[in-house]
Order: C-alpha cells, then sequence, then structure tokens
C-alpha cells in the first residue's frame, strides 16, 4: 500500500467514527427528549442551548479548524433540532387565530427552536401573486384572495413537519378547515381586543381593518369570528401577558397532551 491509499483508508475510518459519533450523539437527543417528557420538564431550554455552544466555542479555541468544525456544528444542531421536532410532531402546526394574534412571532420562534420550516401563507400568495395582500384586495378583490388560501391549504397536504402560519380569515371557510386538519393541528391563538390594537395600530398591510383601526370594530369582528375560530381548533392559547417561550412552550404541552 502506498502512502495515498493508506491516507484514504485512514480518512474512510475517520468517516466512520464520524457516523458513530452522529449516530450516538443522536441517540443521546432522543434520551433527552424522552427524559423531558417522562418528568414534565420544559422542552425549549434556550439557556442550555447557549451554554452547550459556549462549551464548544471554548474547546475550539486556537484550533486551526474552528471556522470549519464550527459550521458543520451549526448544520449538526440544526438537524437534532429537526430529530426533536419529529419526535413531537409528526404533522403540520397550523397555527389561526386573530390579525395580531401573534402567529408569525409564534413561527419564527418554532423555526428558530425546531428548524422547522414555516410557510407564511399571506408572504407566500404575495409573492406568488407579485403584489402585496392589500394590492390583491384592491385588484381582484376579496374572494379571489380566499380562493389563493384555499388552494395553498390543500398543496400542503403534501407536507409534514411544517409550521403553518395562516392569514386571520383562512379559518373562516369551512373547506379550509377541513384541509388543516387532514395533516395539521390547529393552534387557536387568541389576545384581547386591547392586545391586538396594540399590536396592529401601525400596521398598514392590513386592508380588512382599513380605516377601522380601533378597539370598538376589533371587539365586533373578533366576536363575529369567534365561533368559527374557536370549532377549528384542536387546541386554544391565550396570549396575553405572556412571552414568547411561555406560548411555545403551552403549545408543546398542549399538543402533545392532546396526541
Ligand atoms: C386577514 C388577515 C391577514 C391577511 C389579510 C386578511 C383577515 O393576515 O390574510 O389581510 O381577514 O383577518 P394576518 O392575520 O397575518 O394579519
Amino acid at each position: 500500500m502506498n502512502d495515498l491509499e493508506m491516507y484514504r483508508e485512514q480518512l474512510a475510518m475517520c468517516d466512520d467514527r464520524i457516523i458513530d459519533a452522529l449516530e450516538e450523539r443522536n441517540s443521546i437527543i432522543e434520551k433527552i427528549m424522552a427524559y423531558k417528557e417522562r418528568y414534565g420538564l420544559t422542552i425549549l431550554q434556550p439557556g442550555q442551548e447557549e451554554k452547550q455552544e459556549r462549551r464548544r466555542q471554548e474547546r475550539l479555541k486556537g484550533n486551526q479548524y474552528q471556522r470549519e468544525i464550527e459550521d458543520v456544528f451549526l448544520r449538526i444542531i440544526k438537524n437534532s433540532k429537526r430529530i426533536q421536532a419529529r419526535h413531537l410532531f409528526d404533522y403540520n402546526i397550523v397555527l389561526i387565530g386573530f390579525m395580531g394574534a401573534g402567529k408569525t412571532t409564534i413561527s419564527d420562534y418554532l423555526s428558530t427552536m425546531f428548524a422547522m420550516e414555516v410557510v407564511e401563507m399571506d408572504q407566500v400568495i404575495s409573492e406568488r401573486e407579485g403584489m402585496s395582500i392589500p394590492d390583491i384586495f384592491a385588484t381582484y378583490g376579496e374572494e379571489y384572495f380566499r380562493n389563493k388560501e384555499t388552494q395553498l391549504l390543500m398543496e400542503m397536504q403534501g407536507h409534514k413537519n411544517v409550521v403553518i402560519s395562516c392569514g386571520g380569515g383562512a379559518a373562516l371557510r369551512k373547506e379550509n378547515v377541513a384541509e388543516m386538519k387532514k395533516n395539521g393541528r390547529v393552534v387557536l391563538l387568541t389576545a384581547s381586543p386591547e392586545t391586538i390594537y396594540e399590536r396592529v395600530k401601525d400596521s398598514t398591510d392590513r386592508p380588512v381593518l382599513n380605516g377601522n383601526n380601533n378597539v370598538g370594530y376589533i371587539t365586533d369582528l373578533m366576536e363575529k369570528r369567534r365561533e368559527k375560530y374557536e370549532a377549528a381548533a384542536d387546541v386554544v392559547i391565550r396570549t396575553d401577558g405572556k412571552t414568547v417561550l411561555q406560548i411555545c412552550e403551552e403549545l408543546i404541552t398542549k399538543l402533545t397532551e392532546e396526541a
């Protein structure tokens, strides 16, 4: 065997060790998940993630391949998060609720914590149509927009483990709710009209509130929609006065209990 062949052999053995280490790491991730579930501990512990990162940085300080190794770790962590997400939710998480209830904020956080793909319905529709939501309403009317929502929800049947952040009106159509439930659990986020108003008062991209952006109007519209929202929901979470982390923890607990 010449040197080159020997190096190649060493490299292959090194890869075998990496595979074994990754397999071991992933099975530890599963054990941690099972432990947290068994003892009712919070699933999301962002502080722990930071602690581990600091430890890694310390270990890598001065390492000639620091950047390359850190790059690999980013992927390892991302995949650990995916494993956790798959373990917890074998379905899509569909967030519904009034404008300003926190659907976008919660979906962003879930995507950070679990590396889950997010489908922000308004954004996807707006990108496909090449115009803003207010422009779609003004050009084609609300019915057209609602049809686009139905179509997108139907497309989501082909996906799993995705967070779908719905527009505030998406759960009002019966056929939409049927689509959501085919392979998803529906989470209704709620907030008081006062909280909603505080969150949306400066918004210019919500045609439904055009010229009516006040607590009275929001209260009336919420009341009109309430029954349909509640009928669609598998779980309901009040968001008033809670942190994003608290809301996500509650979401995980309720979804996993519900399963
Ligand atoms: C709507 C809510 C909006 C958007 C559209 C209509 C509604 O989404 O889909 O303006 O009817 O409640 P957000 O809830 O994300 O603001």
